[in-house]
C-alpha cells in the first residue's frame, strides 16, 4: 500500500501570523475559500493563536464572525485552531468552566480540530480542553512543544506521546515553533515514538526559520509522520512553514499519496501572490521575515528571543555584554528546569540572563515573572528547578510549597462568565461577545463599542430614509 501523507494548510493562521503579524483581513481571503475547499487538505488552520486578538485589535473584525464565514465557504474541509490549553489564546490561567465554554463555542461556530498545547508540556493544563473537545464532538489533537535540552531526549518525547494517547487524544503533533528540529532529530524522534507503540496519527509542525524544515520534513516522512503543516508557496519559507506545492511535487514523484488537487493548490498560490505584494508594498510584511537565519542553530536559542535580547541590551547601552548574556542563558534555563523556549518563557529566561549579567551577581534581582514561575504559577517544569533559588522566592512570598496550578478546580465558581456578561451590559449580544471580552477585555470593548455606534448610526439613518 502506498504511503499517505496529508497536508494542513496554514496560510490563514500561522503563515499569516509568522510573516505579517496576523494582519490579513477576512476580505483578503474570502474569494479563495471555495477553491481552498476543493484542494484536498487534511485541514485548514484558520483560527486561534493571534488571529483572535488581531481581529479585535487591528482589523475591527469579530473573530467569531470570521470563523462562521470561513465555515460557510469551506463546508467540506476540516477547520483547525490552535489552543493554549488552560490559557486559551493568551497567557492567563482560566477556570475550567471558561475553558469548557470557549471550546463549546469554537466548535459551534465551525471548528473541527482543536490542536491543544501547553508551553511547559504540563499535560494537566490541557485535560479540560481535551474533555470539552470530546464532549463537543470535535477532533482533539494533543500537541507537544518541541525543544532541545539535556532532559528532552527521544525517550522522553516517546513517553509524552504515550501519555497523550492514553489521555484520549485523536492525533499527536510535535510543534517545533523555533524551527530548530534537525533532520537527524526528526528521524530519531518519530522512529522512537512509533517504536514505543504510539499508534495515533503523528503530525509535524515546523518553521523554515533556520532553513532546515524541508530536510526535516522529508526525514520525518521517511520515519512515519502522517500529517505535515505547510503554507501556499508565496506565503511560505522564512519564519513561516515550507511550501505546500513544492512538497506536493516531491512526494508525488516518490509515489506518496497526498490527496491534494494540483490545480486547486496552484490557484490558491496565484490568488495570494498579489495580496502578498500589497503587504510588502505597505511594509506590513517585512522582507526580513522571509529570509533564512541560521543563528538559532548557532546560539541554540530561538531567533525571536535573540532579537528581543539585542533590543533590550541596545536600549540599556550594554551591547558589550551580549556574549556574556548569551552564555548565561543555558545556566538560567537549567535553573528553571529546562522549559521550552516559547513565549512567554523565552522572554522570561532571556531577561533574567541579561539581569544576572548586568547586575554581576546571579539572581540578586529576580524578575516578577520568574518569581511567579518558581511559585508554580505556570505549571510543572520539565525537570526540577534550582531548589535554592526556589526556596528563597517561596520564603519571600511566605509560601511553604509551590502552588499546584490545578488548584483552579477548587476555585471553580462558575461566576466568571456571568461576571463578564454583567460587565459588558448591553454591549454583549451573544455568548461569543462575552467570550471575546474574557479573552481580550480592552480590545473586545473597543470592538463592541464600535459595533454599537455603527448600529445606532444605521438606525438613525434608516429613520431619516423613511
Ligand atoms: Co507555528
Amino acid at each position: 500500500m502506498a504511503q499517505k501523507v496529508r497536508f494542513t494548510e496554514t496560510v490563514l493562521r500561522d503563515a499569516n501570523q509568522s510573516l505579517m503579524a496576523t494582519r490579513l483581513p477576512y476580505s483578503d481571503m474570502e474569494k479563495i475559500l471555495p477553491t481552498m475547499d476543493k484542494a484536498g487538505y487534511y485541514s485548514v488552520e484558520c483560527w486561534g493563536g493571534a488571529t483572535f486578538d488581531s481581529c479585535l485589535r487591528y482589523l475591527n473584525e469579530d473573530p467569531w464572525e470570521r470563523l462562521r464565514n470561513i465555515r460557510k465557504l469551506m463546508p467540506n474541509t476540516k477547520l483547525q485552531m490552535l489552543l493554549r490549553g488552560q490559557n486559551l489564546l493568551g497567557y492567563k490561567h482560566y477556570h475550567d468552566d471558561v475553558v469548557e465554554k470557549f471550546v463549546e463555542l469554537s466548535v459551534k461556530n465551525g471548528i473541527d480540530i482543536l490542536r491543544i498545547f501547553d508551553a511547559l508540556n504540563d499535560f494537566r493544563n490541557i485535560r479540560t480542553a481535551l474533555e470539552a473537545t470530546q464532549k463537543a464532538g470535535a477532533i482533539a489533537s494533543g500537541c507537544i512543544s518541541y525543544t532541545q535540552s539535556p532532559v528532552h531526549t527521544p525517550a522522553k518525547y516517546a513517553e509524552m506521546c504515550k501519555e497523550l494517547q492514553t489521555m484520549g487524544f485523536d492525533t499527536i503533533c510535535l510543534k517545533d515553533m523555533a524551527g530548530t528540529m534537525s533532520p537527524a532529530e526528526a528521524e530519531s524522534l518519530f522512529k522512537g515514538i512509533k517504536d514505543a507503540g504510539v499508534t495515533l496519527p503523528l503530525i509535524l509542525h515546523t518553521h523554515c526559520t533556520t532553513g532546515m524544515a524541508y530536510m526535516t520534513i522529508m526525514k520525518a516522512i521517511e520515519s512515519g509522520v502522517d500529517i505535515i503543516d505547510t503554507a501556499t508557496s508565496c506565503f511560505s519559507n522564512g519564519t513561516s512553514q515550507p511550501a505546500t506545492e513544492s512538497i506536493y511535487y516531491a512526494l508525488e514523484q516518490m509515489g506518496i499519496e497526498t490527496g491534494l488537487n494540483e490545480k486547486a493548490i496552484n490557484e490558491v498560490n496565484d490568488y495570494f501572490k498579489p495580496i502578498k505584494q500589497k503587504y510588502i508594498d505597505d511594509k506590513t510584511l517585512n522582507p526580513k521575515s522571509m529570509g533564512t537565519d541560521a543563528q538559532a542553530l548557532v546560539y541554540k536559542v530561538p531567533g525571536g528571543m535573540l532579537s528581543n535580547m539585542i533590543a533590550n541590551l541596545t536600549e540599556m547601552k550594554a551591547m558589550d555584554k551580549f556574549d556574556a548574556a548569551l552564555a548565561e542563558i543555558p545556566a538560567v534555563r537549567a535553573d528553571m528546569g529546562y522549559p521550552p523556549l516559547v513565549t512567554p518563557l523565552s522572554q522570561m529566561v532571556g531577561n533574567q540572563a541579561v539581569t544576572n549579567v548586568l547586575v554581576g551577581e546571579r539572581y540578586k534581582n529576580i524578575s516578577k515573572e520568574i518569581k511567579s514561575y518558581l511559585k508554580g504559577e505556570y505549571g510543572i517544569s520539565p525537570a526540577p528547578v534550582n531548589a535554592e533559588i526556589q526556596a528563597r522566592v517561596l520564603k519571600e512570598a511566605g509560601m511553604e510549597a509551590p502552588l499546584d496550578c490545578r488548584d483552579e478546580d477548587s476555585k471553580r465558581t462558575g461566576e466568571d462568565f456571568a461576571k463578564a456578561r454583567e460587565a459588558l451590559g448591553d454591549l454583549a449580544k451573544t455568548e461569543e461577545d462575552v467570550m471575546s471580552y474574557i479573552c481580550f477585555p480592552n480590545q473586545a470593548v473597543k470592538y463592541l463599542e464600535g459595533r454599537k455606534a455603527k448600529e445606532e448610526n444605521m438606525a438613525t439613518y434608516s429613520i431619516v430614509e423613511c
